[in-house]
């Protein structure tokens, strides 16, 4: 019998329980695919005597995670509690410090101290891996890393958070307004512990900063991607932008230009007849730009019991067949310190205004477009109350820079109440 791959895991709620169904529902595949056993050798998590409904009698327990981490007996510690730092942090670096591969779930962690991890496992000559970390069962790690380790990366781009393009397809398609599918979506526990960092679009931005690391060969710069999350979404911006042709989804997109790398993570139109703008409910699409392979889309669930068990499990038997690959793809001291630059590219804008329903109201808004150098593609004047109108405007391509001045001028014009609506149209 070959040597067994003994794993000790930590965290057994929704992707610990579903690792160690897999484990113990496919043994003999499991076996027969790396050529050794994959066991479990110790398990931790806050509560013991919690019915999780799976079978531990045949591991041992750990009330801390850092004594599981560093046992004789675990070769590869994984680590499925999650949070940035507290525990999980502190059993990744035992782990390391001792000597063990280290597989994660862990995007908050990885986000922000993926960096000085991936160096302390390449010191102690250990792998960290960390396929469920981004969009759960799509294996776009490994896309990146291995698939498509041949092409100069162009754009990473994709709906990243099943969360948010639940709310958002569930408001379209009931026209429900975004408190009432918020309440929905924590009810059916979509929500994180932390909604913010679902809807605020932290969660996503995560994902978006590892993929990057791995896509241009630079340290994770979570805190320079250009954020903005769902919150202000309407049920009127989804239903006119419907009209148009679109979808609205919180989109991610990281590519290297000459000023820099660019990471955004902003709601956005795209257009509906698109694949990202067909994608319903929780569903998750990473859109990767090589400039041999050309345009890989990979769609799946991004999160869920099974789908981000079986990503911790691709990794796990990675290691037990003795594939060693760094953190994000190339030695952690090769990875350059990026130069974070403002998307500035041009592109059409979607704008929503209301407008007060007065003679030359109209035309003032024109004008200020026009003097700010934005052409208008189409527009649309709705039925309007007895002061204001709604007005949606798509424009041709502009500049945020651009824009940003047409929003000041709307402020002046003394026609345009309140903060009109711009949201970014990208080209899928
Ligand atoms: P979860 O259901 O909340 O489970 C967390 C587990 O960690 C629980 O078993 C908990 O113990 C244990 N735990 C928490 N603090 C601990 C501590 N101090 N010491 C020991 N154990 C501790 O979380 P999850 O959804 O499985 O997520 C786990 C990780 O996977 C996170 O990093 C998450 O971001 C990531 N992830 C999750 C999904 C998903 O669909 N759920 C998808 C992709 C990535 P008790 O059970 O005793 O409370
Ligand atoms: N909260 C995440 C989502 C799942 O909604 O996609 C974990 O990554």
């Amino acid at each position: 019998m070959s040597t067994p791959l003994r794993l000790g895991i930590a965290g057994l709620g929704t992707v610990g329980t579903g690792v160690i169904k897999i484990i113990q529902t496919h043994a003999a595949l499991l076996t027969g695919r790396t050529g050794r056993p994959v066991t479990v050798s110790a398990v931790s998590a806050r509560t013991r005597d919690k019915d999780r409904g799976i079978d531990l009698s045949g591991y041992d327990w750990e009330d801390d995670p850092v004594a599981l981490a560093t046992r004789d007996d675990v070769d590869v510690f994984v680590e499925l509690m999650g949070g940035s730092d507290g525990p999980a942090k502190a059993a990744v670096e035992a782990a390391i410090a001792a000597g063990k591969d280290v597989v994660t779930a862990n995007k908050a962690m990885l986000a922000i101290h993926g960096q000085a991890l991936a160096e302390a496992a390449e010191a102690a000559g250990c792998v960290i891996r960390f396929e469920a970390a981004v969009t759960g069962g799509i294996p776009v790690v490994k896309a990146l890393t291995e698939g498509l380790a041949g092409n100069q990366t162009l754009r990473v781009m994709g709906v990243m958070n099943g969360t948010c393009n639940y709310i958002l397809t569930r408001m379209e398609s009931t026209g429900l307004p975004y408190e009432t599918v918020f309440d929905e979506a924590d009810r059916l526990g979509y929500l994180e512990a932390d909604p913010t960092l679902d809807v605020g679009g932290i969660d996503a931005a995560h994902k978006l900063s590892l993929l990057a690391a791995i896509a241009f060969g630079t340290r994770v710069a979570f805190d320079k991607i250009e954020l903005e999350g769902i919150e202000r979404i309407s049920i009127d911006d989804i239903r006119h932008a419907a009209d148009m042709g679109f979808r609205i989804k919180l989109l991610g997109v990281a590519q290297m230009t000459g000023r820099g790398l660019e990471q955004r993570m902003s709601p956005c139109l795209v257009p509906a007849d698109s694949p990202l703008g067909r994608l319903e409910n929780a569903m998750n699409m990473v859109v990767l730009e090589g400039d041999s392979a050309g345009q890989i889309v990979l769609q799946g669930a991004g999160a869920g019991e099974g789908p981000t068990a079986s990503a911790v499990m691709s990794d796990v038997l990675d290691i037990a067949r003795g594939f060693r690959v760094s953190t994000f793809g190339r030695p952690a001291s090769g990875l350059e310190r990026p130069v974070p630059a403002k998307a500035t590219a041009a592109a059409p804008y979607y704008l929503r205004m209301e407008l007060d329903d007065k003679p030359g109201a109209l035309a003032k808004v024109a004008t200020v477009l026009g003097e700010s150098g934005i052409s208008i593609d189409r527009m649309r004047q709705y039925r309007h109350s007895d002061t204001t109108a709604p007005v949606l405007i798509v424009t041709h391509r502009t500049t945020r820079d651009a824009l940003d001045h047409a929003l000041a001028g709307f402020a002046a014009t003394g026609v345009v109440p309140g903060s009109p609506v711009a949201i970014r149209i990208e080209s899928v």
